[in-house]
């Protein structure tokens, strides 16, 4: 038995952050977003809007898609880096919006690797036959954790919030449906990459001064995680379809992590895939961490760029640093 998808959906604030709007709250301008990183607007929340809100959003589209109703879903599994609140997860805030019964809610932090993650048992958990229809969300608010002045920019211009879901469940098809996976990790870079504060190695969790001294958001060494990230998802996506005796020549489309337009760009240089075979939507959306890839999928199949049979590839990269890819035949 394997894994196929039944349904795809994604919801964006509809507040629009353009990179005039960013040159007004912090020292950037359009020229270098544009040439750096391909970005030329992204979603941010409005105040009180939340990730959940988001991710219910998106699960409706998927749920409607797939011609199931929310009672139909046996598990959610919900990755995210930017949950609402400490604890819980917001999976269970998920399972409470849909109103569906006590049925297990799971969250997954692996950030920009969280929905390959998430997929990933979700796939084991429909084809050991536990449970036959899992929702897997990605969904993220960045907007509420990053620096806006200056000092912050360089991490401000890149992250925004979104959230993608699918709904997948059992096909008796050996042909169809999700064929592999290949995950690492790598905590020696845990630090290039991070929120420190708050922590429960803390006393207290968040102090004032941590605030002052800006933990709470979001850090990068923006040099190190480029140069990881242009040699890892090639070498994740060569792996993952080795494992099903196939290259990338028989690739239909790749769809990558939307970290920075220049990394996907050097990605396909380095896999050697044509124009047609990737699917990049950073320009409008940025990266929204977890959301990319499932907004990117919903967005594919909606377009018809996707047909039963196609051979498909998401691969991701991010903090950890945690990386991995799937392979489909839709
Ligand atoms: N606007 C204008 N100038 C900026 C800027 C911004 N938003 N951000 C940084 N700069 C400046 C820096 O201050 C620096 O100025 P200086 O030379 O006077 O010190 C200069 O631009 C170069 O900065 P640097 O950090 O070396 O730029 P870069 O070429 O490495 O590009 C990133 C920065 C963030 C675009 C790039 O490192 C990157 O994309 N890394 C990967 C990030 C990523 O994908 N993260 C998510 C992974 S999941």
């Amino acid at each position: 038995m394997r894994t196929r998808f039944l349904g795809t959906g994604f919801a964006v604030p509809d507040r629009v952050v353009t990179n005039d709007d960013l040159s007004e709250m912090m020292d950037t301008s359009d020229e270098w977003i544009r040439t750096r990183t391909g970005i030329q607007e992204r979603h941010w929340v409005r105040e009180g809007e939340t990730g959940v809100e988001l991710a219910l959003a998106a699960t409706r589209r998927a749920l409607e898609m797939a011609d199931l109703a929310p009672s139909s879903v046996d598990a959610i599994v919900y990755a995210t880096s930017t949950p609402d609140h400490f604890a819980p997860g917001n999976g269970v805030f998920l399972q409470r919006a849909l109103g569906v019964g006590t049925i297990p809610a799971l969250d997954i932090r692996t950030q920009c690797s969280g929905f390959i993650y998430a997929l990933s048992v979700a796939d084991g958990w429909v084809r050991t036959g536990q449970y036959r229809r899992v929702l897997v969300v990605g969904a993220e608010v960045q907007s509420t954790g990053m620096l806006l002045t200056t000092e912050g920019r360089n991490v401000s211009v890149l992250f925004a919030d979104g959230a993608g879901a699918v709904v997948v469940g059992p096909t008796d098809r050996e042909d169809r449906g999700i064929l592999a996976f290949d995950l690492h990790s790598e905590g020696a870079h845990a630090e290039k990459l991070w929120v420190d504060s708050p922590g429960s190695r803390y006393h207290p969790r968040v102090s004032v001064e941590q605030i002052e001294a800006g933990r709470q958001y979001l850090d990068m060494d923006g040099k190190e995680v480029f140069r990881h990230a242009v040699a890892r998802m090639p070498e994740s996506v060569r792996a993952v379809l080795a494992a099903t005796g196939r290259t990338t020549a028989d690739l239909k489309l790749l769809l990558a992590h939307q970290a920075n337009l220049r990394i996907s760009e050097m990605m396909q240089r380095t896999l050697c895939l044509r124009d047609d075979q990737v699917y990049n939507n950073i320009m409008f959306y940025g990266n929204t961490t977890a959301a990319t890839i499932p907004i990117a999928l919903d967005e594919c199949v909606r377009q018809g760029r996707i047909q039963e049979g196609d051979l498909i590839a998401m691969t991701a990269f991010g903090s950890g640093f945690l990386w991995g890819s799937a392979a489909v035949a839709w």
